[in-house]
């Protein structure tokens, strides 16, 4: 039989570079192989941006379209929004006694958001909510009510991996053997740095290229990324290693890249000509994916029909869980 995969991916912008290389373009492998639940998940987007309700929906919307033109392909994996799918939110009221408050603020990646907050914010965590703290709980709900036994993600997400672990081996020992320990599945990627050369790419660092981004744009931003700061010349010899438009000459794949390489270090290579080489690479990397995108967005009654199937299938699927859940909880009434 086949393995369930399940993973999600918050609302919150669209996806760029980082979400690209360091995981969905993971996932369009994985759905060959496996039956996939892919979850946009707007709950868990509405822990950090419940006073932003425009903004979560409005991204539902441009991830699924986003998530559409990388290659998510509906008749191979099922697409689905995280809020059609009421019996997560109960399975997560039924976890939250399985967990207590000290582990929520020990979780690492729990810890780390809260410390983030509190510096961007300068309050003293007074204003972190319970539904925020909980988030990791509601999330190990996703997982099992769908019969996620494989979890693709990052490595910032491993603790939460273990978190769900944890509250399934503690259901199980309470109410009966009724759940399965997911496993995580972690990217071949490591993750993508931004264009200033920072180790991680993100909407809020401000260093992301978007797949969504036009020509102009992509012109723009590759034009201004980070290079060997050492080159003033442009028939200096440089260190492609330090240069960020190296480095995604090679997340692109390009064929020359030996040569970017050899010319980068024997000084027979400007700069401006290297990036413009990368701005063609990426300009015909993304045409494809614009087009799709287009498709999409003029056929946007097939996109909300991906979307209600997708959901149907997904709640199907929770619905079974649940009926295992409560009779085990014994409150199949
Ligand atoms: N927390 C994940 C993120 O921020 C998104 C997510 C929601 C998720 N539900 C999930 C990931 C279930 C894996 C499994 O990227
Ligand atoms: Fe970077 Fe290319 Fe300039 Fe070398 S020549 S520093 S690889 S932009």
């Amino acid at each position: 039989m086949k393995k369930t995969i399940l993973t999600g991916i918050r609302p919150t912008g669209n996806l760029h570079f980082g979400h690209y290389f360091g995981a969905t373009r993971n996932w369009v492998k994985l759905q060959d192989e496996y039956e996939c639940f892919f979850e946009i998940a707007d709950v868990q987007a509405l822990t950090d941006n419940f006073q932003n309700p425009e903004k979560v929906r409005k991204n539902v919307y441009e991830l699924t379209l986003d998530l559409l033109s990388v290659g998510i392909d509906p008749k191979k994996a099922h697409l689905f929004i995280q809020s059609k799918i009421p019996e997560i939110a109960e399975l997560t009221v039924f976890y939250s006694n399985l967990v207590t408050m000290a582990r929520l603020y020990r979780n690492p990646t729990v810890k780390t958001e809260i410390a983030q907050k509190k510096a961007l914010f300068g309050n003293d965590g007074e204003s972190v909510t319970y539904g925020f703290v909980g988030y990791p709980v509601s999330q190990a709900a996703d997982i099992t009510a769908l019969g996620g036994t494989l979890v693709p993600v990052g490595e910032d997400q491993l603790p939460l991996i273990e978190q769900c672990r944890e509250i399934v081996r503690k259901f199980n020992s309470i109410y009966g053997v009724t759940l399965q320990e997911p496993e995580h599945l972690l990217s071949p990627t490591p993750r993508i740095k931004g264009l200033d050369g920072k180790e991680k790419m993100g909407k809020s660092l401000g260093n992301a290229l978007y797949l969504n981004d036009s020509k102009e744009v992509v012109k723009e931003k590759i034009m201004n990324a980070v290079t060997d700061p050492s080159k003033i010349k442009k028939d200096d010899p440089a260190n492609p290693d330090i240069c960020m438009v190296y480095y995604y000459h090679k997340l692109i794949n390009n064929p020359n890249l030996e040569t970017v390489c050899k010319e980068c270090k024997n000084g027979t290579r400007g700069c401006v000509a290297c990036k413009k080489e990368l701005i063609d690479k990426i300009e015909e990397f993304l045409t494809p994916i614009r087009e799709k995108r287009k498709y999409y967005e003029e056929h946007f009654d097939e996109v909300k029909e991906i979307l209600e199937e997708g959901s149907n299938e997904a709640r199907n699927r929770a619905k079974e869980t649940m009926k295992k859940v409560k009779a085990s909880m014994k409150i199949d009434y």
